[in-house]
């Protein structure tokens, strides 16, 4: 991949607490492109949203980037703080949270918190400013945005604010944009045109996103690629249709089902009998051997191998149609 826009390198991000250092991300490499949508999924609990928040920068203390490095365009960020980050959070990331309400202000119209966004991160004047406040809500697909910019977020319907939240993250032309669960609380029928609609604009403007959800429909719908988390560690991070339809390590496939993508009919993970372990009593060897009907005793023994240093897409030692299973 030429010249990443995000590269995440060995994070770690640790939890002290009276009884032992926890670590919700643990080891995770993954870089994504210009243009180019990463989805991750994994069970509740598996650490996507730690991830998105420790690329930017918006850890709850006391957990905290133990290790590694979050590049963004190729210079480190992990280290800034306060201002400095804000600024980068506002010009070059954006960010799209599971309830439009906590990314919006109440008390200011939609017109004034683009408008603000706008005048802090561009070297534009405040007319126009206001041209492009309305220009971004036209373009995600706001009806009479002209009319509309002097609402307040409350006057709009969750998809409708949803797309003011789309707009609001990508005004100051971030780089990336870390969406987490961007849909999960929208009527289903409003799912799919947000996710077209971020789909499209990220395409357009080569944006590269994070896009984290649980349902496999807009996996396939929206990402180029997808990295399956599970308790804290990548599973498997690969291209969507060849996760999709030939996953590699266990628990992708136990996510997944069996059956080719095509003949589908299901949107969410499947369940796995069993459950994730709590991060506080991980098991030893690969935190996913008890439920892992594949395992040996090296899986008891030694944590998998990180995906890096395998075969490149599963951090698994007995990984599904690979090498010995190829069909080709
Ligand atoms: N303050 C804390 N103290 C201890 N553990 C915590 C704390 N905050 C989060 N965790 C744990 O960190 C882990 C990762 O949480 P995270 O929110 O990243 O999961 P997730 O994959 O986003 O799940 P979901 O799909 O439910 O959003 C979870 O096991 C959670 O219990
Ligand atoms: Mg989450």
């Amino acid at each position: 991949m030429s010249n990443p826009v995000l590269s995440v390198r060995d994070l770690v991000v640790e939890i002290p607490t009276r009884n032992g250092i926890l670590r919700p991300v643990d080891n995770v490499s993954y870089d994504i492109a210009a243009g180019e949508i990463l989805g991750v999924v994994g069970e509740s609990g598996a650490g996507k949203s730690m991830t998105g928040n420790a690329v930017i920068g918006l850890l709850d203390p006391p957990a905290r980037i133990a290790s590694g490095e979050v590049l963004l365009d190729g210079k480190p960020i992990q280290g800034l703080k306060g201002e400095a980050l804000r600024r980068l959070r506002g010009k070059k990331m954006g960010m799209i949270f599971q309830d439009p309400l906590t990314s919006l202000n109440p008390l200011l119209t939609v017109g004034e918190q683009l408008e603000e966004t706008i005048l802090e991160h561009l070297p534009i004047s405040a007319a126009e400013a206001r041209k492009r406040a309305v220009e971004a809500l036209e373009e995600v697909g706001i009806p009479a945005a002209a009319q509309r910019i002097g609402s307040y977020p409350h006057e709009f319907s969750g998809g409708m604010r949803q797309r003011v939240v789309i707009a609001l993250a990508l005004c100051a032309e971030p780089d990336l944009v870390i969406a987490d669960e961007p849909t999960t609380a929208l009527d289903v029928s409003v799912q799919a045109q947000i996710v077209a609609l971020l789909k499209r604009l990220c395409r357009e403007r080569g944006v590269a996103v994070m896009l984290v959800t649980h349902d496999m429909g807009v996996i396939a719908e929206a990402a180029d690629r997808v990295a399956v988390m599970y308790a804290g560690r990548l599973a498997e991070l690969g291209p969507v249709r060849d996760v999709l339809t030939n996953a590699r390590h266990p628990y992708t496939a136990g996510l997944m089902g069996s059956t080719p993508l095509a003949s589908q009919g299901q949107r969410r993970l499947r369940q796995i009998p069993g459950a994730m372990p709590r991060l506080g009593a991980l098991p030893q060897g690969c935190a996913f051997h008890p439920r892992c009907d594949r395992a040996e005793d090296r899986c008891r023994a030694e944590p998998g191998p990180t995906i890096s240093a395998c075969d490149g897409r599963a951090a698994c030692w007995f990984p599904l149609g690979y090498p010995q299973e190829a069909t080709g």
